[in-house]
């Protein structure tokens, strides 16, 4: 396997590769955020069908209830069980107020970015003692090769003296602290950088903000806010609570890892008299249940948008669907960006390049459980709609190109991440070299690590081909590094 990738790295990213040391060589063991089960991938001209939405298709398949007369009449709910969290009975207070139930994406967006609840706001969530782990933080070989992937992309820019280099959802602040070390020796790629952190949670801002040694400099008018500076590299660094905050009219990097599996995901099922939503309500018995929408919802529009991007043969065979307007509009406003002022995005998740059908789950404490079980302590994600990426930034702008996936253990190992694991390897312990042949594992590998002998529950399984990767750069630039 190692040598493999060692074949792949091109010759011009060695040299990138003598990155400055790591300051630790060891990270969480923990298991990664891994897959449930494979959502079918299967389906015509379905604009059509939908124009009545919709007639002559199968009985529904799958197990959730139908109850139609709860939509009208949501139970009272006097008889609440004190021991409600205040996210549920927030939830339970719109289901109530609205006098129906919400939907899916509704629920979602209120359980992982609630302003006060939310399963995101509040904690740090990542990591053996949190819910569940991401590449990052598995290694600080991922944040180093994200970098060597940034610089390349800078140089194919025409190497401008000004970068917004933009994360989107940054966690813990791992993957930029770890991107900022190993370019450090680049001093014109690091000095051109004014880095902007998109992040809801106030918790995890500060996470990042210790994560990237910052500091606090006051302006001429003694306003300790204005500047925030990283003591890895000196680049400015600044938080938003959304892209559209990020200043526009430099050129701009930017990198989303594992942010597109929390956006909001609608959920359609195939019914006996067509497309039909699937929503939350509450039960007699207080607990969150899922219905089926009786009627079309406004968020058919969506649905029959992303079919119009599947041919006729897969959604034939689709029973349910996945559609993420968000993800949508947020793909809109960075093919905006990047095809006015330049640069490029690098998309990371776990995800499809076909139309994704049921994939939406919850992990708690590393465990999968139930999505409707105890709202706000769970992670909830979906698998990312490659394909609606891709057609979504055509859509937006014609200056843009969009490449890929490919998957993470292509990316990586193009980008050269066995020189970098045989730079680590020459200078550590051996407690040391076995936390990177672990780390790459998880990083590239496929399926069960074969060499481990460590606890069985412990036994790493490698994200190398579950988690893809794709680009979307202005044309101008050409075809950006590894996706030739
Ligand atoms: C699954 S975590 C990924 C963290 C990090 N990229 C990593 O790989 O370790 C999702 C991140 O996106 C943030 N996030 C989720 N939804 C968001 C939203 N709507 N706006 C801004 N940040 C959001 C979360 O707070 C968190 O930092």
């Amino acid at each position: 396997m190692l040598r493999r990738f060692l074949l792949r790295a091109s010759p011009q990213l060695r040299s990138s590769l003598s990155i400055a040391s790591p300051p630790s060589l060891h990270r969480s063991s923990s298991p990664s955020r891994s897959f449930s089960s494979s959502p079918e991938s299967t389906g015509s001209n379905f604009v059509e069908q939908l124009e009545d939405a919709i007639a002559d298709t199968p009985p529904p398949s799958a197990k959730i209830a139908i109850d139609r007369s709860g939509l009208c009449n949501p139970p009272e709910h006097s008889h609440e069980p004190s021991s409600d969290s205040e996210l549920v009975k927030h939830l339970k207070s719109i289901i109530k107020f609205r006098g129906g139930p919400i939907t899916v994406a509704e629920y979602m967006e209120e359980v992982l970015t609630n302003p006060k609840a939310g399963f995101y706001i509040n904690r740090d969530v990542f990591g053996a003692e949190g819910d569940f782990i991401t590449s990052p933080e598995v290694s600080q070989m991922f944040g180093e090769m994200i970098g060597v992937w940034a610089m390349c992309l800078w140089e194919q820019m025409g190497k401008p003296s000004k970068v917004n280099l933009v994360e989107l959802g940054p966690g813990r602040g791992t993957l930029m602290a770890d991107l900022l070390r190993g370019t450090s020796k680049f001093k014109n790629f690091t000095e051109s950088l004014h880095v902007h952190l998109v992040e809801c949670s106030p918790a995890l801002q500060k996470l990042q903000y210790c994560a990237l040694k910052c500091q606090n400099k006051n302006d001429t008018a003694g306003n300790v806010e204005e500047h925030i500076t990283s003591t890895l590299k000196g680049a400015q660094v600044s938080w938003h609570a959304t892209l559209e905050q990020v200043p526009t009219g430099s050129p701009t990097i930017i990198i989303a890892h594992e942010f597109y599996d929390a956006l909001p995901v609608h959920q359609f099922q195939r019914a006996s008299h067509g497309w039909r939503e699937k929503m939350i309500d509450v039960a007699e018995d207080s607990r969150f249940r899922f219905v089926l929408s009786p009627q079309p919802t406004p968020s058919i529009l969506y649905l029959m948008k992303r079919l119009k991007w599947a041919n006729n043969e897969e959604i034939a065979k689709l029973q349910q669907v996945e559609v993420c307007p968000k993800s949508m509009d947020l793909t809109q406003t960075i093919a905006d960006r990047i095809g006015s002022d330049g640069g490029g995005a690098l998309i990371i998740d776990y995800g499809m390049n076909s139309t994704v059908s049921d994939s939406l789950q919850a992990i708690r404490k590393h465990k999968f459980v139930d999505i409707l079980d105890n709202p706000g302590t769970a992670d909830l994600s979906a698998y990312v709609d490659f394909p609606a990426i891709k057609h979504s930034a055509e859509e937006a702008s014609e200056n843009v190109s969009v490449h890929g996936p490919i998957t993470q253990s292509q990316l990586l190992g193009s980008l050269g991440i066995n020189f970098r694991v045989e730079a680590l390897m020459e200078k550590c312990t051996d407690e040391q070299a076995e936390s990177i042949r672990t780390g790459y594992w998880r990083l590239v590998g496929d399926g069960e690590a074969p060499f481990w002998e460590g606890p069985e529950d412990l036994v790493p399984i490698g994200m190398g081909t579950r988690y893809l990767a794709t680009v979307i750069v202005n044309k101008k630039q050409g075809v950006p590094i590894p996706f030739q």
